[in-house]
């Protein structure tokens, strides 16, 4: 077992690989992450939101990367695996958080969109464990945190293949981390619930939906991605070191809270 002083998280100078850096969650990770002291390879298909993000990390960009990559193409995420072992060194971390939503009803959804989100959010996330786990596996550690969603167990209707490509990340996450346990590779996802970011934007727009979607949630406000990043800084730590093979709920309550939703007399409080 490692000791957990000085560097309890065991993130000072460690080589962490953030997908979907470019925004929300994915940038939320990597704040958290550059102060734990860790050095980043940022990937997102947005230049722009990359550059953004690095501005956010501040001194800590010095000692990181960011790189266009779309992570559903194998050979970009190739290519950005092999920079990543040239100009950093070996991934020891890596946060699968690319993701996108398309909405649509299963009975008239057109082939080619459930296969853009099963391939961005599925695939991609496959592409990359290979990729970077290929050298946690050379050097007998790392970490991956993949981010899933509450509606890996929960069916969203008309969300496309959202929801079966979350709940396939969540079996992704499970099988290596058993393939990957003796090489001391472990694999959890962080599954957060509603959250503030550039896809949910369209979501937040109206302050009527913003007051109903906080009200549905027990601690009473919608999530923000440093909720999720501090969740996914734990799972990447060494504070982690004996978990694996897990799903992290961050989500205010709102997955447990079914029982709340039904008129009970005599066992309400005003
Ligand atoms: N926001 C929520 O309420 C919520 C809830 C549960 C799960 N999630 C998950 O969290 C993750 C992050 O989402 P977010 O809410 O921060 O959304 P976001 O749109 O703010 O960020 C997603 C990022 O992924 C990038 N991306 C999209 N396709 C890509 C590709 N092919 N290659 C590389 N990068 C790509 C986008 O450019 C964007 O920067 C996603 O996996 C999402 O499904 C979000």
């Amino acid at each position: 077992m490692k000791q957990l002083t000085p560097d309890p998280d065991g993130l000072s100078g460690a080589i962490c690989v953030v997908t979907g850096a470019g925004s929300g969650i994915g940038r939320g990770c990597a704040l958290a992450l550059a102060g734990a002291g860790a050095r980043l390879l940022l990937l997102d298909i947005n230049q722009e939101g990359l550059a953004a993000t690095a501005e956010s990390i501040g001194a800590a960009a010095e000692h990181s990367l960011i790189e266009r990559c779309d992570t559903s193409d194998p050979d970009q995420v190739a290519a950005a695996a092999q920079r990543c072992e040239r100009e950093l060194g070996p991934c020891t971390v890596l946060v699968n958080a690319a993701g996108i939503l398309r909405p649509g009803g299963l009975d008239e959804l057109p082939l080619a969109l459930w296969n853009q989100v099963m391939s961005v959010n599925l695939t991609a996330y496959f592409l990359c464990a290979q990729a970077f786990g290929r050298q946690m596996r050379q050097h007998k550690r790392g970490a991956l945190v993949h981010i899933a969603s509450i509606a890996a167990d929960h069916a969203t209707p008309y969300g496309g293949a959202y929801s079966v490509a979350k709940a396939g990340v969540s079996m992704l996450s499970r099988q290596l981390a058993l393939e990957w346990a003796p090489h001391g590779i472990r694999s959890n996802t962080v599954n957060p619930g509603l959250t503030e970011t550039g896809m949910t934007a369209p979501f937040h727009t109206d302050p009527q939906i913003v007051r109903r979607r906080s009200g549905a949630i027990p601690l009473g406000r919608i999530g923000q991605p440093q909720d999720i990043a501090q969740a996914v800084l734990f799972l990447a730590s060494d504070r982690a070191q004996y978990i694996t093979g897990q799903d992290l709920t961050v989500d205010g309550g709102f997955a447990r809270s079914v029982m709340a939703t039904i008129p009970r007399p005599g066992y309400e409080r005003p």
